[in-house]
C-alpha cells in the first residue's frame, strides 16, 4: 500500500472507531483496494471481527435501545424458547434467559458466537446463516433480530426461514434502521450504501408475504420495530 493510501485508509477506519489492529488486518487480507468499503462494512457490523468489535458488541450499551424494544414486545416467559438471528455479543440472549425462557442464538461471525457464548452461558449459540437456519420446523415460540435485517440481501428468504422454525401463534420482533437515518451515526457510510432500508409499509408487506399475521411496525425517530405472529 502506498503512503497516501495508507493514510486514507487509517482515516476511514478512525472515523468508524477502528485503529491500528484493524489497519493491520486490512493489509493482511491482501484484498484489492476497491474491496475496502465492503471489508470495513463486514469488520464493523455485517460480520464483526477484531478486538474493537468484541469490545463494542460485548458492552452493556450495545444496541440497548433495540434490545429493550424487542424484549418488551416479546414479553418472554418460562414457556418460551427464543431464537435470536444475528445475536452478536449475546446480550439479548442473556436477558432472555433472565426471563426464564430458553434461548438459542445464531450468527455467521465466529468471533460473535464465541463472545455470545461467554455473555449468555446458558444459551445454545452456534455459527449459522440466517438464510438457512439449522433447526427443525416449529422449534421456537419467539424469534428476534436486532440491527441485522438491514444487512440481509434476501429478507424474504430469511423471514420464510424464521416463520418455518416458529410454532403457530409464536411472536417475532425485528428492530431495524429506517431510511430517515441514512448517513447519520446510526447508518454511516460506507455501511449505509451496503445495506437495505425499507419504509414501514415495505417491512409490513415483507412479513405478510412470509405468512406472518397481526403485523405492526412502530417507527420511533427512524428506529423501526416490526412485530407479528406466526
Ligand atoms: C450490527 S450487528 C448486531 C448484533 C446484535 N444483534 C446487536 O444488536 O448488538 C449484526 C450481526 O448480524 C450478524 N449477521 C449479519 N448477517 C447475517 C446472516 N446473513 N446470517 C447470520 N448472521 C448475520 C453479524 O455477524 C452481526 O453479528
Amino acid at each position: 500500500m502506498r503512503g497516501d493510501d495508507r493514510a486514507r485508509r487509517a482515516d476511514a477506519l478512525r472515523a468508524l472507531g477502528l485503529g491500528d489492529e484493524d489497519l493491520a488486518a486490512w493489509r493482511e487480507s491482501a484484498l484489492p483496494e476497491e474491496r475496502f468499503d465492503d471489508w470495513v462494512t463486514d469488520r464493523v457490523a455485517r460480520r464483526p471481527s477484531g478486538s474493537r468489535a468484541r469490545e463494542v458488541y460485548g458492552a452493556e450499551d450495545a444496541h440497548d435501545f433495540a434490545r429493550r424494544a424487542i424484549l418488551d414486545a416479546l414479553a418472554l416467559g418460562p414457556d418460551d424458547h427464543l431464537l435470536e438471528v444475528g445475536c452478536g455479543g449475546g446480550l439479548l440472549l442473556r436477558d432472555a434467559l433472565a426471563s426464564g425462557a430458553r434461548a438459542t442464538g445464531i450468527d455467521h461471525s465466529e468471533e460473535m458466537v464465541e463472545l455470545a457464548s461467554e455473555r449468555a452461558s446458558g444459551a445454545e449459540v452456534m455459527v449459522a446463516k440466517a438464510e438457512s437456519l439449522p433447526f427443525q420446523s416449529e422449534a421456537f415460540t419467539a424469534v428476534a433480530m436486532a440491527i441485522v435485517f438491514f444487512f440481509l440481501d434476501d429478507p424474504g428468504r430469511v423471514l420464510g426461514e424464521c416463520r418455518r422454525v416458529m410454532r403457530r401463534g409464536g411472536r417475532v420482533a425485528i428492530y431495524t434502521t429506517g431510511p430517515e437515518l441514512r448517513g447519520t451515526p446510526a447508518a454511516p457510510e460506507p455501511i449505509a450504501s451496503r445495506g437495505h432500508f425499507y419504509s414501514d409499509q415495505e417491512l409490513a408487506d415483507l412479513a405478510r408475504r412470509a405468512d406472518f399475521h397481526d403485523t405492526t411496525v412502530r417507527n420511533e425517530q427512524g428506529g423501526q420495530l416490526l412485530t407479528a405472529h406466526a
